[in-house]
Parts: structure tokens; C-alpha cells; sequence
């Protein structure tokens, strides 16, 4: 049997890419190709890119440079450019980096073993298509190999939403939900297999509504029946958007033993004429409403953001009022950009703000944030919550894991091991993490 070939994959952006890497790693896996960390022994790299904001597009061809060495040395190599790049740019990537092989968009990942036959055969090959089928069901997971304690899920993917600076609808297409049954396999599989925490993943998760028994399932209805899997201890969710955080799934953060207390809900800015200008469809008090209704069904959830500073138009005074939100609502932790301009959205072509001024603003909501993260740290000292351990820390003896609210938590002398949920009681509060001990494993 011939040795089995190399892939490396090297993975930027979101956490979807993150689960899609793992995907492309199992549909190469039937072509006869392992994983490998080092791109100097790989036969193929792949690279998984996002397009957000410029520099994350220009990465990718500064990295694709660095291949030119490699390539020489070992003319066999062949390199593939996957995700939302690979669907904004097409064959352009091909024109501007000669080096490239392979051009893949995300909803084409099923088809990667053709087109490593392709490419083998000295062709290039690119797809960039909606196809109709779904990726997923070609995309079949092994269900054999062990897992750590953590695993995304995909449940829905694309957005139908068109915020003025943003290339998602473009480059993952329009929203998709993933049919229930489908979800619930995949969710025992992982679960079989070691995982006792998943996060669901969607651009716009919140506003799944999958196929399943009795007509389409929302969210809320997906967790509830995730949630009577034994063995699955934890479930997340991420992202949602706040016009699709509806009265179910409120009620299922209260009611939901396993549904984690911890809810990433970006608003990007607190200025209802930059909210309008963003094509939000909401404003900054109907934000901090729906704050209050999922406060009143779980009192100590945290709330965590995105914001955008200096997008077209903005303010100082319209920057403030985002301040004021920030102050308002007491994030547990935030992601903060500086707007930026987005070939083909519609925010594009509107009068833009100064860089250094985009600068200085970022500079001031970061401090705030970081202020605010600490102070909601700083709460947990002395609660006891759950901790679920995902791996050894530096210190001897010493174990790391995440708590229920997403704070990474330290215990030194446990005997615990990874995959290991305890109650813990939070002693100290550091810079980057929470020390604690155990009451009960
Ligand atoms: N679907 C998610 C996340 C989209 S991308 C949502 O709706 O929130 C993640 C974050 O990147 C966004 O929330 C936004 O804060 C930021 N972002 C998107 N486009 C951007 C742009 N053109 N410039 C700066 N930040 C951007
Ligand atoms: Fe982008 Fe807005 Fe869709 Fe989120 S909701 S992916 S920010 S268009
Ligand atoms: Fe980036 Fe695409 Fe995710 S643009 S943030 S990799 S959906």
C-alpha cells in the first residue's frame, strides 16, 4: 500500500471555518491523505481564509507567498485556497498567485476529492458554486476517531441579513438550516466519541429552523432535544443576531440545565442613525430591552458583543452613544474592528472616516472593555460554578479548563484529568483567567 499522502491545513476566521477545516480533513482523509502540522512534509496545503476585513484578505496572499520556497524544492506540491476569499475572488486568486492550484468556495467542500484527482493530473481546478445538494450529506464525519471534550456543530449557515459592511451573504450565500435528525446524529457521534460540550454554529444561529418531526424546528427546540442526549453535558450556540432572539429560546436560557449562561449577541454600534445606516433593523433601546428580557429569565448570564468604530458617517457623537450602550449593558467580553471597506457591500461607497480617527476611537472602546471584562470577572470570585477541563496547564499538577460563563478557569492538585467536568469554587481573579478549587469533581 502506497503511504498515505500529506495535508495541511491552515485555518483563519470564524469558528464556522474552523468546523469546516475539520470537515475537508475527513473528505481528503478518503482520498488517501493524512493530517500533517508541518507544511515543509505536507503534498498539499490547503488554506482556509476569510475576508472580513482587508487584512484578513491580504494574509492570505502574503502567506501563499511563503509557499514559493517550499514549491520549488518539491514540484508535486499542490496548494488550494479554501473559504469566503476563495468564494469573494474565484480565478482572480489563481491570476494574482500562479502558485495556486486549487480554488474551493465553502459550500463546494464535498467535492475537494474530485478535484484533488484534478489538480494530480496537472490541471487547476476551481469551484466556486451554490451547488444544490448538500455539502453535508456527502460530507460524512469518521465516527471512529476519539475527540477531546469540545466540538463545533454547524446548524445553519449563510445570512439572508446584508448589514451595509458586511461580505458574509456574499461569500457563504443565503441562510440554510440543516435538518434536525441530521444535527441529533452528528450531536451523539461527537458525543460517542469523548465530546461532552458542543457549540452550535450559524452565521445567524439564532435563526435556524431545521427541518424535523411536525414541521420546522426552531432553535430553542433543537437545544431541548440536544439537551436529552445523555452524556452531553454543555451546549453554546454562536452567532446570533438580536432581531432573531425569540421568546422560546429566551425562556430555554433560563429553563435549559445545559444551556450554558454565556450569549454572544453583537449589536456593532449603540447610534440608531449608524444602526440605520448599517441596515440593522434594530435600534440601540430595542437592544437593550432584549438585554433586560433575557437578564430577567437568567439573572447572571454574560453578555458578550461585536462592535464596528468609524464606519462611514460615524460621529463623535454617534461613537458616544455607543460608549453609553457599552456602559449600559456591562459586558462580560467584546470584539471591536475598525470599520473596513468592503469591495461590493453598500457601506463601501459611502464618505469614510479617517484612519487615525478610527484609531483613537477603538483605542477608547477597548479601554472600556477591558474595564468591563475585568469588573464581571471580578464577580465570580467567590461562586462556585462548573468547570469543564480541556488540558494541563504550565504549572505541575495544575489543569485548564472553561467555565459555564467562558472564563478559563485554573485548578492546581485535582487529580482531574481532560474531558473532567466539576463544580469549582473561583478563589482569585487574574489577568487572563480565574483560579479556583475544587468542591465537587
Ligand atoms: N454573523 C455574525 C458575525 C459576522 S462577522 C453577526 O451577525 O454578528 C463578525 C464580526 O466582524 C461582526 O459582528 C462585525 O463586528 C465584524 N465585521 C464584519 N464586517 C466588518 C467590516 N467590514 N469591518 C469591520 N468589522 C467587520
Ligand atoms: Fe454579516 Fe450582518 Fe449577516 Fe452578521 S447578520 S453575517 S454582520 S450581514
Ligand atoms: Fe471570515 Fe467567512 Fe467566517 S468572511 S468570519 S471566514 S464566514
Amino acid at each position: 500500500m502506497a503511504a498515505p499522502k500529506k495535508l495541511y491545513i491552515k485555518t483563519y476566521g470564524c469558528q464556522m471555518n474552523v468546523y469546516d477545516s475539520e470537515r475537508m480533513a475527513e473528505a481528503m482523509g478518503s482520498a488517501g491523505y493524512v493530517e500533517t502540522e508541518d507544511p515543509a512534509e505536507a503534498d498539499m496545503i490547503l488554506l482556509n481564509t476569510c475576508h472580513i476585513r482587508e487584512k484578513a484578505a491580504e494574509k492570505v496572499y502574503s502567506e501563499l507567498g511563503r509557499f514559493r520556497a517550499l514549491k520549488d524544492e518539491k514540484p508535486d506540491l499542490k496548494i488550494g485556497v479554501a473559504g469566503c476569499v476563495a468564494q469573494a475572488e474565484g480565478a482572480e486568486i489563481m491570476r494574482r498567485q500562479p502558485l495556486v492550484d486549487l480554488v474551493v468556495g465553502p459550500q463546494s467542500y464535498h467535492r475537494l476529492p474530485q478535484m484533488e484527482a484534478q489538480v494530480r493530473a496537472g490541471q487547476k481546478a476551481l469551484d466556486t458554486d451554490f451547488p444544490l445538494e448538500d455539502k453535508f450529506d456527502t460530507l460524512r464525519h469518521r465516527p471512529k476517531a476519539r475527540r477531546g471534550p469540545t466540538a463545533f456543530l454547524t446548524v445553519q449557515e449563510g445570512c439572508d441579513k446584508f448589514c451595509a459592511f458586511c461580505v458574509v451573504p456574499y461569500t457563504r450565500g443565503a441562510e440554510v438550516s440543516r435538518p434536525a435528525a441530521r444535527v441529533l446524529e452528528e450531536a451523539r457521534d461527537l458525543v460517542e466519541r469523548g465530546v461532552r460540550e458542543i457549540t452550535l454554529l450559524g452565521q445567524n444561529v439564532n435563526a435556524y429552523h431545521g427541518a424535523g418531526a411536525g414541521g420546522d424546528w426552531s432553535l430553542a427546540r433543537l437545544i431541548w432535544a440536544l439537551s436529552d442526549i445523555d452524556g452531553l453535558e454543555r451546549i453554546r450556540f454562536t452567532t446570533s443576531h438580536p432581531n432573531d432572539m425569540d421568546d422560546d429560546l429566551i425562556a430555554a436560557h433560563g429553563a435549559c440545565a445545559k444551556l450554558m449562561p454565556y450569549l454572544h449577541l453583537p449589536v456593532q454600534s449603540g447610534s440608531d442613525r449608524i444602526l440605520k445606516r448599517m441596515n440593522r433593523k434594530h435600534t440601540a433601546e430595542g437592544y437593550l430591552r432584549l438585554i433586560e428580557r433575557i437578564r430577567a429569565a437568567r439573572p447572571d448570564i454574560l453578555i458578550s458583543g461585536d462592535f464596528i468604530v468609524g464606519f462611514p458617517e460615524e460621529t463623535e457623537a454617534d461613537f458616544q452613544a455607543t460608549l453609553d450602550l457599552i456602559e449600559a449593558v456591562g459586558y462580560g467580553q467584546a470584539f471591536s474592528f475598525k470599520y473596513s471597506t468592503r469591495p461590493g457591500t453598500p457601506a463601501a461607497e459611502r464618505p469614510q472616516v479617517a484612519e487615525a480617527v478610527k484609531s483613537e476611537r477603538l483605542h477608547r472602546l477597548q479601554a472600556l472593555i477591558t474595564r468591563q471584562q475585568r469588573a464581571v470577572q471580578e464577580t465570580m470570585v467567590g461562586r462556585t460554578v462548573g468547570v469543564l477541563f480541556e488540558r494541563p496547564g504550565r504549572m505541575p499538577g495544575q489543569m485548564v479548563g472553561k467555565s459555564d460563563h467562558l472564563h478559563a478557569v485554573h485548578v492546581t492538585g485535582s487529580g482531574l484529568g481532560v474531558g473532567d467536568l466539576a463544580r469549582v469554587e473561583i478563589v482569585e481573579s487574574g489577568p487572563n483567567s480565574l483560579g479556583g478549587r475544587i468542591v465537587a469533581a
